[in-house]
């Protein structure tokens, strides 16, 4: 028996996401996932190296809902705790989908999002970002949504462009038509711009948010989602029914934590928006054009410098800085290149080591 003949088509047919290496020597600076590059507040820290009771399944699942209704001003009804948010996309697409529905998104863009639609089968239509990256005219979408199109994703801001790709206004028209507009806030504490006031008005608004880039929490794995409780319910069901305890009990107890220590992580915040404005200014000065952020990243163009990205990547790692291949977005030039925000005190390494490879010392 063919063996591979028990796997379903449509994850045969998934294009892989190839995200390199993910491991690397202290020496080297990675700058490719747009981390956060400071350490939680040691109140954070202590509370997750005190999970010691691990024989035991966590159970501190209602006590983060409620922290994060809080923080939201919702209702508990209305938060799913998921396990990172690419496993929010993975709900999304086993909720909601099948092989006869469709999903329209936008590129470039997250790519795990619409990997986890085509792994149930669902079709995807990729509209472009026009020369801003921003969304088309809402007219345009329109024309795109059929009866069987049942989401769309907007990431807002988007990765790897870094901006805001929809207005507000924008998003009430997407609203108004009959799909789940599912918006992605991973970076929403960049900036405090979010779609939460939308949420009251439309029972079809899910929005997405993360703990691993703004709370400095990546490693933990922690995300939610915020909806309508006439939907959160069945995504409550569904994972209660398959997968009870998700969230592990030392991501728990670190991300309850982290919601004590709001004052701390916003300090980061701010400090990584500073550094982030530094090194767009160094960058620009180089004569780079940087792309304007709302997130823990950049995303810049080496046109001007007659280096393409590809070449650029593979000189930054032999000097010990590790960037991200950008080939895994659809729609970005060759010349396009996504570096994470670093520590302030690695700036001036960053900075010294983009001249020495596009001035070619
Ligand atoms: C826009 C966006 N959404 C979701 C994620 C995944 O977040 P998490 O670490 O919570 O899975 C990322 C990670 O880079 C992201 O950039």
């Amino acid at each position: 028996m063919d063996i591979t003949s028990l796997v379903s088509q449509s994850v045969k047919n998934l294009k892989p996401i190839s995200w390199g290496d993910t491991s690397y020597e202290e020496s080297y600076l990675v700058l490719k996932w747009g981390e956060n590059p400071y350490d939680p507040p040691p109140d954070v820290q202590n509370a997750i190296a005190k999970c010691s009771k691990v024989n035991v399944y966590p159970s501190q699942m209602g006590k983060l809902k409620e922290k994060i209704a809080n923080y939201c001003q919702v209702d508990v009804g209305q938060v799913c705790m998921t396990n990172g948010a690419d496993k929010a996309f993975r709900l999304l697409a086993e909720i909601c989908m099948d092989e006869s529905n469709e999903v329209i998104t936008f590129t470039p863009s997250y790519p795990v999002f619409d990997t986890a639609i085509q792994a149930t089968g669902g079709k995807l239509k990729r509209l472009a970002l026009d020369k801003n990256f921003l969304i088309p005219s809402v007219s345009k979408i329109k024309k795109a949504v059929t009866l069987q199109t049942k989401l769309i994703y907007v990431c807002n801001p988007n990765n790897p462009t870094g901006n805001f790709i929809a207005t507000s206004d924008q998003l009430e028209e997407l609203l108004a038509l009959d799909v789940l507009v599912v918006v992605d806030e991973a970076y929403f504490e960049f900036s405090q711009k979010t779609a939460l006031s939308l949420l009251a008005k439309y029972d079809n608004l899910i929005i997405i948010r993360s703990l691993s880039k703004t709370f400095g929490l990546a490693g933990l794995r922690v995300a939610y989602m915020l909806g309508s409780p006439k939907i959160i319910k069945y995504f409550q069901t569904f994972e209660e029914s398959v997968e009870v305890f998700s969230i592990a009990t030392p991501s728990l107890s670190g991300a309850i934590a982290a919601f004590d220590a709001l004052a701390e992580i916003k300090k980061n915040i701010k400090l990584i928006n500073k550094t982030k404005d530094t090194l767009t200014a160094g960058l620009a000065k180089l004569g780079i054009k940087v792309y304007p952020s709302d997130t823990s990243f950049i995303l810049f163009n080496l046109k001007s410098q007659t280096i393409t990205a590809a070449e650029f990547l593979t000189k930054m790692a032999k000097r010990k800085i590790i960037l991200k291949d950008v080939s895994i977005y659809e729609g970005l030039s060759p010349y396009d290149c996504y570096i994470g925000i670093p520590k302030e005190n690695d700036i001036k390494r960053v900075i010294s080591t983009v001249k020495s490879v596009v001035r070619n010392y």
